[in-house]
C-alpha cells in the first residue's frame, strides 16, 4: 500500500509540475501565471477539483514517444465562484506551449459535457500555441469537436473565455463562439494568422500586439468585450461578471437582498439632461442614477462608444442595460453600435436577464461608408434582437427618439413591456430642421425671407413634436415621469414583470440578418 500511495503521490506531483520548473520560471518571467496558479486565484479557496489529471497524449511521432507530461497541457475540473458551481479549463503553456492535442481536446470536451449536463457556466483560460503541430489532423479534429460543443452549449450555459497568452489560428474560433471574451493587456493576442503570414500575403508589417493585442480587439475589432491590466484583475472581473448571470438558461440570475433608501448617494437625475437639446451628456450618469449603487458593470466599454451596454442590479435584480450615448457621435446608431447592442440583447434574452433601455438617439448614421458596409442589415440585427426578446423589457426615453431608431430602441411596437419618457423627450420622425426643410420646402423657397421662414417652421415643428405627449396620448409611452422618479418606478416595474411569460412562435430557429 505504501508503495502504491507513493506512486500516486509522485504522479500527482509530476502532473502539477506541468512542463517543469524551468518553463514555469520562464512563464513567470513573462509576467504570466501558470495554469494552476490562475485557477487558484479564480476559484473560491479550496473548491477546485481536478478531472483528468493523469491524461497523457497518444501521439508517438516527432519525438513525442519520449516526452510525456501528465495532464497534457490543460488543467480541467470544477470549482466554485462566490459559492456557485463553475466548470473550468486552463491551458498550460509550459507543456508544448499549451498546444492542443487530441487528448487535450478530449479533456476540454469532457468538462464541457459535464457543464452542459449539470447546467453551470464554463470558463476557459486560454494560453496556447494552437494546434499541436506534431499531431496534425487529430489536433484539428480536436478543435472542431470543441467548436461543435461551444455551439451546442450556446444559449444553454454561459461560456466565458479569458485570453492569457497566444491564441492563434483556428484556436480563436472557440472563444469567438463563447459569450464573453476577456483579454489581458500586453501578454495576450488573438489572430487567425500571425504577423509572418500577414507579411507574406499582404506585405504589411505589423506586430503581434498591433495585429491582435488586447487594445486592438477592444477598440478596433470589438472581438474582446473586456481587457484587464493584468491576470489577477482579469480573473477578478470574470468573477464579477458571473455575479450577474444565471447558471443556465432554465434559471434566473441570483437576486441579492436590497432595501430601497431615499437618501442613497447617486447622480441627481433631474439635472443631467442639458436644456439645449444639442448638448451632450454622459448616459452612464443616468444609468448610475437609476441602478443600485456601484453595480453597473460595463461590457465592451471601449468599442462603439456611441452605445453603452452592461449589467447592473436594480432592487437587487440583475438587468442588462442598453443606452444610446449622447456624449459620443450624439448617440447615433451605426453598424458597430448595432452589432454590439444586438449581441448583448441576445445574451440577456437567452439567459433570462431583463432589459432596461435608455433612449436618446438622433437616428441612424447616414453616409456611403455606413451604407456600403451594410448599415441596413447590421441595424436590422438590433431590431431583430429586440423583437425576439421575451424577457421583461423597459424603455426610458430621456431625450431624442427619432426616426427608425425610435422603433428599434425597444419601442412598445416591438414588444417592450413598459415605456417611460422624461418631459425632455422628443419623439418624431426626424430633427426639427431636417423635417422643416423637407415638408415646407416650397413655402420656404417662395418666402420673402427664406431663412426667417425656415426658423419659423423649425419652431412650429419643435412645438408640435419635441415632447413626449403625442406618443403618450396614443399609449406608445405608458407614463411621462420625472427623472427623479425613475429609479423607484423601475424597481417596482421590474418586480411587477418578474413572472412574465411570453413565447415565440414554434420554429427551428429564426434567421437573424447576419
Ligand atoms: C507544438 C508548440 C506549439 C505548437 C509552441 N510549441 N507552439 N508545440 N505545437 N503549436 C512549443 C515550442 O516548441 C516550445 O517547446 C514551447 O511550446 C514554447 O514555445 P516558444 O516558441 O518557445 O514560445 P514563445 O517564444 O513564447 O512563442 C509562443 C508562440 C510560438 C508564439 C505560440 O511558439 C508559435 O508561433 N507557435 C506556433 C503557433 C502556430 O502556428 N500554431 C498553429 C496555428 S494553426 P519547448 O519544448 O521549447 O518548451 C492552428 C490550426 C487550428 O492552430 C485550426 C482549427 C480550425
Amino acid at each position: 500500500m505504501k508503495d502504491k500511495l507513493q506512486e500516486l503521490e509522485e504522479m500527482n506531483r509530476s502532473a502539477e509540475l506541468g512542463g517543469g520548473e524551468k518553463r514555469i520560471a520562464s512563464q513567470h518571467k513573462k509576467g504570466k501565471l501558470t495554469a494552476r496558479e490562475r485557477l487558484l486565484l479564480f476559484l473560491d479557496e479550496g473548491t477546485f477539483h481536478e478531472v483528468g489529471k493523469l491524461v497523457r497524449h497518444r501521439e508517438v511521432q516527432f519525438g513525442l514517444d519520449k516526452e510525456h507530461y501528465l495532464g497534457d497541457g490543460v488543467v480541467t475540473g470544477y470549482g466554485k465562484v462566490a459559492g456557485r458551481l463553475v466548470y473550468v479549463f486552463s491551458q498550460d503553456f509550459t507543456v508544448f506551449g499549451g498546444s492542443l492535442s487530441e487528448s487535450h481536446a478530449e479533456k476540454i470536451c469532457k468538462i464541457m459535457d459535464m457543464a452542459m449536463k449539470n447546467g453551470a457556466p464554463i470558463i476557459g483560460l486560454n494560453d496556447s500555441g494552437g494546434a499541436r503541430i506534431q499531431e496534425g489532423v487529430k489536433s484539428l479534429g480536436g478543435y472542431a469537436d470543441i467548436f461543435f460543443k461551444n455551439t451546442m452549449a450556446s444559449g444553454v450555459i454561459p461560456q466565458i473565455s479569458c485570453i492569457m497568452g497566444p491564441c492563434a489560428g483556428g484556436a480563436v474560433y472557440s472563444p469567438a463562439i463563447t459569450d464573453f471574451i476577456m483579454m489581458v493587456e500586453q501578454t495576450s493576442y488573438m489572430f487567425v494568422t500571425g504577423p509572418n503570414v500577414v507579411k507574406t500575403v499582404t506585405q504589411e508589417d505589423v506586430t503581434s500586439e498591433a495585429l491582435g493585442g488586447a487594445s486592438t480587439h477592444s477598440t478596433k475589432s470589438g472581438v474582446t468585450h473586456f481587457t484587464a491590466a493584468n491576470e489577477a484583475i482579469a480573473l477578478k472581473n470574470i468573477r464579477q461578471l458571473l455575479s450577474y448571470i444565471p447558471q443556465n438558461c432554465e434559471e434566473d440570475a441570483p437576486i441579492y437582498p436590497y432595501e430601497f433608501q431615499e437618501d442613497e448617494s447617486r447622480p441627481q437625475l433631474n439635472t443631467i439632461v442639458p436644456e439645449n437639446p444639442n448638448q451632450p451628456y454622459d448616459i452612464r450618469e443616468v444609468v448610475e442614477g437609476c441602478v443600485d449603487d456601484k453595480t453597473f458593470f460595463e461590457v465592451h466599454p471601449d468599442y462603439a462608444e456611441n452605445i453603452v451596454v452592461g449589467f447592473a442590479k436594480i432592487g437587487g435584480r440583475s438587468i442588462g442595460v442598453v443606452g444610446n450615448q449622447p456624449a459620443v457621435l450624439a448617440g447615433v446608431l451605426d453598424i458597430n453600435a448595432s452589432k454590439k447592442a444586438a449581441r448583448f440583447v441576445r445574451f440577456c434574452d437567452a439567459f433570462n436577464i431583463p432589459l432596461l433601455v435608455f433612449e436618446d438617439v438622433p437616428g441612424f448614421l447616414p453616409g456611403t461608408d455606413q451604407e456600403w458596409n451594410g448599415i441596413i442589415s447590421n441595424g436590422a440585427k438590433l431590431l431583430y434582437a429586440f423583437c425576439e426578446a421575451t424577457v421583461p423589457r423597459i424603455t426610458v426615453i430621456t431625450r431624442k427618439a427619432y426616426g427608425g431608431a425610435y422603433d428599434v430602441m425597444n419601442s412598445k411596437h416591438i414588444g417592450a413591456d413598459l415605456n417611460y419618457a422624461w418631459p425632455t423627450a422628443e419623439i418624431a420622425v426626424m430633427g426639427a430642421q431636417g423635417a422643416a426643410e423637407i415638408i415646407f420646402k416650397k413655402e420656404i423657397k417662395e418666402a420673402k425671407n427664406p431663412e426667417e421662414k425656415l426658423q419659423e417652421k423649425i419652431e412650429q415643428y419643435t412645438d408640435e413634436f419635441a415632447n413626449p405627449y403625442k406618443a403618450a396620448h396614443r399609449g406608445y409611452v405608458d407614463e411621462v415621469i420625472t427623472p427623479a422618479q425613475t429609479r423607484e418606478r423601475l424597481i417596482s416595474a421590474f418586480e411587477m414583470l418578474s413572472n412574465k411569460v411570453d413565447h415565440l412562435p414554434k420554429k427551428k430557429h429564426g434567421n437573424i440578418p447576419l
